[in-house]
């Protein structure tokens, strides 16, 4: 079996977007490649964390992981802090960066375009992801659009190791969906659809009331046209909800568009409201099972149990190469 792994920052919120873009996706390929999904609690200290929201944020992340379908039988399910190789082989990562590579990441550089105070934390962010996904060797690393730069990063560093030291990382490959790699704030379509938005009427939330989220769907901003095309560049808003139908139905966009000849906007949003009402009740049913217990206490262990020896075996191959280790 090929390897896959992925993560997500326990900051703010699970959007439609996160589960759109990667949770969706992970479910879809846990029968098919052996899965490394991990929360990403260290990167999520980039930005200042009130601790009891993090824990909270935390414990709410994996319940939804697991309440989408997400199984622990197939996928090795852990924290990033539990595997303390990641801040280990994330140094190496940062000392084999340039400061001009980080300096050309789009989230960094758009968060510095801000002129707000921005921590050390962000700049180096995409070497400790480095290390997240090179201690694993995968083949393929699920994304949404926004991340894929820093895997190509990834790419990189790895070769720049490859290269110095011998053959040691696997190229890991961005996976982006095709649909829905790139989900829109639904008041807002030219921006991402974002944890951190504070405008909450252009985001949904996993755990959203499930009539606030359809409410929210049936007061997308659209256009004045009336029809029903996907037209990213003139019609952002409408092409936006075709995305999201097509990836909660099933359906392709084309198959969308012709259902939907000569209807209005109106009835448009109103299935697409039902479809996200239904997939959100599903999960929040399940999250309720999932949080009961130490049911997923007992996943982490296990899964940072499953995960650890993998990362120790890199670690020590990278450390005997760079002449870290003196040990016979
Ligand atoms: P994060 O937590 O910002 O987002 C998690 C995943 O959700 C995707 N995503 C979206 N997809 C579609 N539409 C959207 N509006 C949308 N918003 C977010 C993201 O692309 C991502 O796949 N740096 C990562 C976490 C990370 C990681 C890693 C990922 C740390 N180490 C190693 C992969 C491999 C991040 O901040 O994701």
């Amino acid at each position: 079996m090929e390897r896959m792994l992925s993560g997500i920052k326990p900051t703010g919120r699970v959007t439609l977007g996160n589960y759109i873009g990667a949770i969706k996706p992970f479910i879809s390929y846990q029968d098919e490649y052996e899965m490394f999904i991990f929360i990403a609690n260290l990167h999520s200290m980039t930005i200042t964390q009130e601790p009891k929201e993090l824990r909270k944020n935390t414990r709410d992340l994996i319940a939804i992981y697991l309440a989408a379908g997400l199984d622990p039988e197939k996928v090795t399910l852990f924290l990033q802090s539990d595997v303390h190789e990641h801040a280990q082989l994330g140094w190496y990562m940062t000392c084999l960066s340039g400061m001009g590579e980080l300096y050309r990441m789009t989230q960094y550089k758009d968060k510095a375009a801000k002129g707000e105070s921005i921590g050390t934390g962000i700049y180096v962010y995409p070497t400790l992801m480095a290390a997240d996904i090179l201690l694993y060797n995968p083949q393929y690393v699920p994304v949404g659009e926004d991340q894929k730069q820093h895997v190509e990063l990834t790419r990189d560093l790895a070769d720049r190791f490859n290269r110095r030291y011998s053959e040691t990382f696997v190229l890991p490959e961005p996976l982006v969906a095709k649909v829905g790699g790139r989900i829109m704030d639904l008041q807002n379509p030219t921006k991402k659809m974002s944890k951190s938005s504070s405008d909450g009427k252009g985001c949904i939330y996993i755990l959203d009331d499930v009539n606030l989220s359809k409410k929210k769907i049936m007061s997308a901003v659209t256009d004045s046209e009336g029809s029903i095309r996907f037209d990213p560049e003139n019609k952002p808003g409408i092409s936006n909800l075709l995305e999201i139908y097509a990836s909660l139905s099933g359906r392709t966009i084309p198959e969308l568009e012709q259902r939907y000849v000569g209807a209005g906007y109106g009835t448009f949003k109103k299935d697409l409201a039902e479809i996200v009402g239904q997939y959100l009740t599903d999960i929040q049913t399940r999250y309720k099972e999932v949080t009961q217990g130490s049911y997923i206490d007992d996943i982490l262990k296990e899964g940072a149990r499953k995960a650890t020896p993998v990362a120790r075996k890199t670690l020590a191959k990278v450390e005997r190469k760079i002449g870290i280790t003196i040990y016979k």
